[in-house]
């Protein structure tokens, strides 16, 4: 008689646990490089795109339509589509059913503090950084008791590329062209140059840090586009190097952000970030400042550190 639930112990032992299904919403730059990198213990059972794929990808159907991908009744929406209405609306429907929550998206993730919140789980490292761990140093830091006090970083890449363009005398033209080519920027780069997207991600870092809700659109900036000509050349004349610095700091009377165009010294870690780089100074009240640094934009660094919380995600569920 026992037998059988000797058969069903081997059996569970041999399969492991049931794979997580999940769904991928976008298939661009980031969300191709993540479909090629999902761990064991992910089973991709749909994706979601703009232009149909009658082949699907990676053995996953492809559709058009996000009701058809949501009737798969995902574990898991990994979230890389463009920022903006369409994007939130699939991560509210997410949340609402009750998914655990992967994105890219700092736009979404920046402006409804209320979805992370509701979410059964909400992981967003890419959306800060790219492939430097900014958010997950920010974390570990605040775990361990240190309070940071500032805050000052190169967070958009794509401006960062730019303005390394505009300094060898290109045109703003080319050189957001060449930024598109190279995949970092999005068909509208005005997100990035107007510093709404590195607003998006000192209100990310400040919600991280202090537990404070900022208003990106509120948060002051300046944009690569009002450069006067010349204006990066200009400054490497000068022996100095434009960057757009977003900074954060903390007093008593509450917290300060903004996004600006800073010509700055050669012994700055920001001025040491090139092309699609990201550096972040993190400023505690003792002790030594903390520099994160590394690709900040780019399907692998990008998808890399989407795997990352996408693994995190898959340990804490089994443990
Ligand atoms: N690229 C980077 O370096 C980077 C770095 C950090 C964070 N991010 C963030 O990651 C997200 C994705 O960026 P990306 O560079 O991967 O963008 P992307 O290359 O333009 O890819 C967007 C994907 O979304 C799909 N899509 C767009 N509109 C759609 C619609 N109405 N219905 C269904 N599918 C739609 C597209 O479908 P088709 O393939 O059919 O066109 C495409 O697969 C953004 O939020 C971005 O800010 C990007």
């Amino acid at each position: 008689m026992t037998t059988p639930a000797l058969t069903l112990t081997r059996e569970i032992t041999r399969t492991g646990p049931r794979p997580m299904r999940a769904i991928m919403l976008g298939c661009g730059v980031v969300g191709g490089g993540v479909i090629d990198r999902l761990p064991d213990g992910i089973k991709l059972v749909g994706v979601l795109a703009r232009t149909p794929r009658p082949g699907g990808i990676a053995g996953a159907p492809v559709f058009t339509d996000a009701d058809a991908v949501f009737a798969l009744k995902p574990d898991l929406v990994i979230e890389a589509l463009p920022g903006g209405r369409f994007a939130e609306q699939l991560l509210e429907r997410a949340v609402q059913a009750g998914c655990h929550v992967v994105t890219a998206n700092k736009d979404v993730a920046a402006r409804r503090p209320d979805l992370v919140r509701r979410a059964k789980s909400f992981a967003c490292s890419a959306a800060v950084g790219g492939g430097a761990p900014v958010l997950e140093t920010v974390q570990r830091l605040s775990e361990a008791g240190t309070a940071l006090t500032r805050v000052r970083g190169v967070l958009n890449g794509t401006s960062n590329f730019v303005l390394d363009r505009l300094a060898r005398g290109e045109t703003l033209d080319s050189a957001v062209q060449a930024a598109q080519e190279a995949g970092f920027a999005e068909a509208d780069p005005s997100a990035d140059l107007d510093g709404l997207d590195a607003a998006n991600k000192l209100a990310l870092i400040a919600r991280e840090a202090w537990g404070v809700q900022l208003n990106p659109a509120e948060i002051d900036t300046q944009s690569i586009s009002d450069l006067p000509a010349g204006a990066g050349a200009k400054a490497r004349a000068d022996g100095r190097v434009l960057r757009q610095v977003a900074s954060l700091s903390r007093s008593p009377v509450g917290v300060k952000a903004r996004v600006r165009l800073e010509a700055l010294t050669l012994d700055d870690p920001l001025a040491r970030t090139r092309d699609e780089g990201n550096c972040v100074v993190l400023s505690p009240e003792r002790g030594a400042v903390v520099i994160v640094s590394g690709k900040g934009a780019g399907r692998g660094p990008t998808a890399a550190s989407v795997i990352g919380d996408v693994t995190r995600l898959l340990a804490e569920v089994r443990s």
